[in-house]
């Protein structure tokens, strides 16, 4: 394709060429990634961010079909992958009612994943049981993004939750990174701590009692070098913080709803709050939120959400860009 004069400085590597790093793999678990794909991955994810504030859709996709397979409610990350894959010039097989699909009749995932594939050279699942994003690879020849397994991981959210703490602040090492909530059911805090520790960075948890991070995931992180403490109040550390990353809890995950009623509201900020942190703050949530943040904070120029969200476009045109062959 040819681009407007003043694009083609820009590097984005087009073309038909199909060597890129991640063509025609699987993105199950941000356990795949070093540090040099992340910067690999924020390099494209950056060109595709000047494309599409100069030319909003672009034909880097044409001719390829993505299939969005949600067997979970969603509403960021499924229509960021689908204007990821129309800003690029791509279309999307939306499937985002199961229950109107023949998975109500029955329907195993591995048959639902080999069908979409006869139609779609990419499939995005979301599914409540961890694990499924790997039976899905297994049972798929065409690529698999995770895009949510159960309480297991949201690898793509977690690069866009990194590529913004980048954005925001300018660099990753050497920061504060304090997870905030239900640490426990959380996929997307159990994904970014992972990449976290690729990074000579200080993660504070701060939960309350039954909500705590696995310990299996903190043992495992600290074997890694990671530097973690426990917390269960935000006080303690919030004045250190570079970066609150706060989160929902998770309501549909939990077997007793009593105990749900007794930690749903554990912490709440408020411009009060942010009172005592750094001016240069960033305020995370991957979002939905159901009251952690105050809808107060979101004029607070140190409230990055709704930015963040804008970045995962840019981050999700770059994956699919590369599982593809074209970055
Ligand atoms: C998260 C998810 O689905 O895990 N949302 C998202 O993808 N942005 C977080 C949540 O549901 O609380």
């Amino acid at each position: 394709m040819t681009l407007p004069t003043h694009l083609q400085n820009i590097h984005l590597p087009l073309g038909d060429q199909r060597t890129g790093r991640f063509y025609g793999q699987d993105i199950l678990s941000v356990a795949q990634f070093d540090r040099a794909d992340l910067e690999y991955i924020f390099g494209v994810a950056e060109a595709m961010r000047t494309m599409v504030a100069h030319i909003g859709t672009f034909d880097l996709l044409k001719g390829k079909i993505l299939a969005n397979l949600f067997y979970e409610p969603s509403t960021r990350t499924s229509s960021s992958f689908l204007a990821a894959m129309e800003r690029l010039g791509g279309s999307v097989i939306p499937i985002n009612e199961v229950r109107y699909s023949s998975v109500s009749k029955g329907e195993s995932l591995p048959d639902t994943v080999r069908t979409l594939e006869c139609y779609a050279d990419v499939i995005v699942l979301r599914h409540p049981e961890t694990g499924s994003a790997a039976i899905a690879a297994a049972a798929a020849r065409k690529p698999i993004i995770n895009a949510g397994d159960g309480i297991g991981e949201h690898p793509t959210q977690a690069l866009l939750d990194l590529f913004t703490i980048r954005e925001e602040l300018g660099r990753i090492d050497g920061l504060t990174v304090t997870l905030l909530g239900d640490l426990k059911y959380g996929r997307t805090v159990h994904s970014l701590a992972k990449l976290l520790a690729l990074f000579n960075v200080k993660v504070n948890y701060v939960s309350p009692e039954i909500l705590k991070m696995p310990a299996a995931l903190v043992a495992q992180l600290r074997e890694k070098g990671l530097t973690q403490a426990e917390f269960k109040a935000l006080d303690p550390v919030l004045a250190e913080t570079d970066v609150l990353y706060v989160t929902r809890v998770q309501k549909e995950r939990f077997e007793n709803l009593d105990e749900y009623e007794q930690v749903k509201n554990a912490y709440v900020i408020t411009p009060a709050t942010l009172r005592p942190a750094k001016p240069k703050l960033a305020l995370m949530h991957p979002l939905p939120r159901v009251g952690e943040i105050a809808p107060e904070v979101d004029d607070d120029p140190r409230a990055a959400y709704f930015r963040q969200m804008e970045y995962g476009l840019y981050v999700r045109m770059a994956l699919l860009a590369m599982v593809l062959g074209k970055a």
